[in-house]
């Protein structure tokens, strides 16, 4: 799909950033020239899946578009269970309504923020157990996504097994900077939960990046088919809950892949009640159609190299210039070191935001916060909750840009590089939700 592009000026973008309310969610696509905020939802599809569209099959109950996408899902991951949902916080919705009851708790690898939110919904929490190398972006260590085992057993002797519903693994890990986790970790992950007896879900979204990752970086899969690779992982999981906008390559969907029929059945209910009947569960027909052929192609290791590579061009380019990036370069996005980007801008006054308004006022850019503002409140103390890492996500779509884009890209983050010791306050909120603020909150400049 061909779409076009809008250049504008300096002072249009400031006239628009401030109508935003210095928040990048509420600007009009016609204001954004490089929209990197998200790969969520925003590839491109190929020729393939058009033509695919075009078979779907509307029927409300008995769709052969969804037989076709279950036969693509189990063919891939292994699991017989197969629910759709309208994207991935609504399979988090469903699944959790079963399984996350108040005062659970449920250790994962920074979960994020959709999956951390249905689960403070409950009343529960979200217990971080990444390894803490992932939190140092200077540090070079391969899977930066891995679960710590000895935060994991920590977890079970403070809480107990009675309070812990599963165990997510977010694959690729999106909140650590698309960082993967490796099969060996997996595997430990696996070993410990089935001595507790606790189920093992799989954060899905970027799956196929994973295994990627696995293929190139860890040690004895290098000969492995990324087909191989993915059906290995899914068979350290109980299930998944998958959101397809990522590695479907679709533009909205999602699912749930189970393997036990009592959990399917249990969460067929919720599935009926808030997405719909459980062969559209909130997608057309047309869309399953889709997502069954991008599923394919996602899975195949000339896409996932040209992919990748073309993210790593952008944070070699950065690096190179002296840009402090997580290291190694993510799945999905380039991870700016904010707090190293801009030292002057108190932690109170939103560095990451501060960075993200900054690329868009210089370039026309949309990148975004993943950061305090991210973080939200603790639910009980009402304080900011300063994560670990303060970073600014230069998200690529897939099949959408070119290198000349990313060129654009990393010469405006150069320029503010370049007089970052001008910048030294950044902005105060005006208002703000209870739960996942980031997405509405409004925002005031400071000085
Ligand atoms: C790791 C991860 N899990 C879940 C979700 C939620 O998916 P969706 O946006 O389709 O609701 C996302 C979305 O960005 C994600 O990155």
């Amino acid at each position: 799909m061909v779409e076009p592009m809008y250049p504008s000026t300096r002072s249009d973008r400031e006239v628009w950033l401030k109508e935003a309310r210095y928040n990048l969610f509420n600007l009009l696509s016609p204001q954004v020239f490089i929209d990197l905020l998200t790969d969520s939802g925003t590839g491109a599809m190929s020729q393939e899946q058009w033509s695919a569209l075009m078979s779907g099959d509307e029927s409300y109950a008995g769709s052969q578009s969804f037989d076709r996408m279950k036969e693509v899902i189990t063919s891939l991951c292994g699991f017989p269970y197969i629910l759709p949902t309208h994207q991935g916080r609504a399979a988090e919705n469903v699944l959790f309504s079963v399984m996350v009851k108040e005062g659970h708790v449920v250790p994962g690898n920074a979960h994020f923020d959709t999956t951390k939110g249905h689960i403070e919904f409950r009343k529960a929490s979200a217990f971080d157990c990444t390894i803490d190398e992932a939190s140092d972006t200077t540090l070079y260590h391969p899977f930066k996504g891995n679960l710590d085992i000895s935060k994991l057993e920590n977890v079970m002797d403070v809480y107990g097994k009675e309070r812990i519903p599963m165990i997510i693994v977010t694959v690729t890990c999106n909140s650590t900077g698309g960082q993967p986790v490796s099969m060996e970790n997996m595997k430990a992950v696996r070993k410990f939960a089935d001595r507790h007896g606790i189920p093992v879900i799989f954060d899905a979204a970027r799956f196929a990046e994973n295994a990627y990752f696995i293929k190139t970086r860890e040690k004895g899969y290098e000969e492995r088919s990324i087909r191989e690779i993915i059906r290995e992982m899914f068979s350290l999981a109980d299930g998944m809950t998958m959101s397809s906008k990522k590695d479907g390559i679709v533009n909205m969907g999602g699912f749930i892949a189970l393997n036990s029929q009592a959990l399917y059945r249990e969460a067929t209910t919720f599935n009926i009640m808030f997405e719909g009947y459980i062969t559209y569960g909130g997608m057309s027909g047309r869309d399953m159609a889709a997502l069954a052929q991008g599923l394919k192609e996602a899975s195949t290791f000339g896409f996932l190299e040209s992919r990748i590579k073309q993210v790593h061009y952008l944070g070699e380019l950065l690096k190179e210039a002296g840009i402090p990036v997580q290291e190694p370069f993510g799945g999905h996005a380039i991870f700016v070191d904010a707090t190293r980007f801009l030292p002057h801008v108190p932690r109170e006054e939103f560095i990451a935001q501060t960075l993200a308004a900054e690329l868009y006022l210089e370039s026309g850019v949309r990148a975004v916060e993943i950061g305090t503002l991210l973080a939200d409140r603790d639910p009980e103390t009402r304080e900011n909750r300063y994560p670990r890492l303060e970073l600014l996500r230069l998200t690529i779509p897939r099949r959408v840009y070119t290198r000349n884009h990313m060129d654009y890209v990393a010469a405006a983050l150069i320029n503010i590089y370049h007089r970052r010791e001008k910048i030294t306050s950044g902005y105060k909120i005006r208002y703000e939700a209870p739960i996942m603020r980031h997405f509405t909150v409004e925002l005031e400049r400071i000085g």
